[in-house]
């Protein structure tokens, strides 16, 4: 048996030592937000968060995370409010079919949480990180929803600033 920490929950599931992590989010915990895609580390439909980071489940055990803290899509908004990037994509109507968003949001998410605050990453850099397949051809618009939601993360935080203050 393997304690898994979803989303802040702690979720005992059955896998065998090899199974990947995706397949103990879908089958076991049950959050199907999280697809499959080639199954080989390649699209990035499968991303979650490991502690803050973008980790393609399928390619991950789920034996070795016990003790993690895993950010799933079903984890993202909180108290019923959309993270900054679910509201850009949002505003810039992103999604075509939808199938690799989920992968999508997720890195875009650990790439809002690592950047500095008052210093927006460039176009180059979220280009080159933000490197998930998607098929629709989706590109041109995740783009411009990046720097929105850096846009949107950063009144959050003067608006923190401010009410501290
Ligand atoms: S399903 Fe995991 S990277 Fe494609
Ligand atoms: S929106 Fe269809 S695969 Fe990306």
């Amino acid at each position: 048996m393997t304690i898994l920490t979803i989303n802040g929950t702690e979720i005992s599931v059955e896998v065998d030592a090899d199974t990947p992590l995706l397949w103990a989010i879908r089958e076991e915990a049950g959050l199907t937000g999280t697809k499959f895609g080639c199954g080989i580390g390649q699209c990035g439909a499968c991303t979650v968060l490991v502690n803050n980071q973008p980790v393609r489940s399928c390619s991950v055990p789920a034996s070795a995370l016990q003790g993690q803290a895993i950010t799933t899509i079903e984890g993202v908004a909180s108290a019923g409010q959309l993270n900054p990037v679910q509201q850009a994509w949002l505003e810039w109507d992103v999604p075509q079919c939808g199938y690799c968003q989920s992968g999508q949001i997720m890195v875009a998410t650990a790439l809002l949480k690592q950047a500095q605050h008052n210093t927006p990453p460039s176009t180059d850099f979220i280009k080159q990180q933000m490197n998930n397949i998607c098929r629709c051809g989706t590109y041109n618009r995740i783009l411009p929803a990046m720097h929105r939601a850096f846009e949107l993360a950063q009144e959050l935080a003067d608006d923190a600033t401010e009410q501290e203050g």
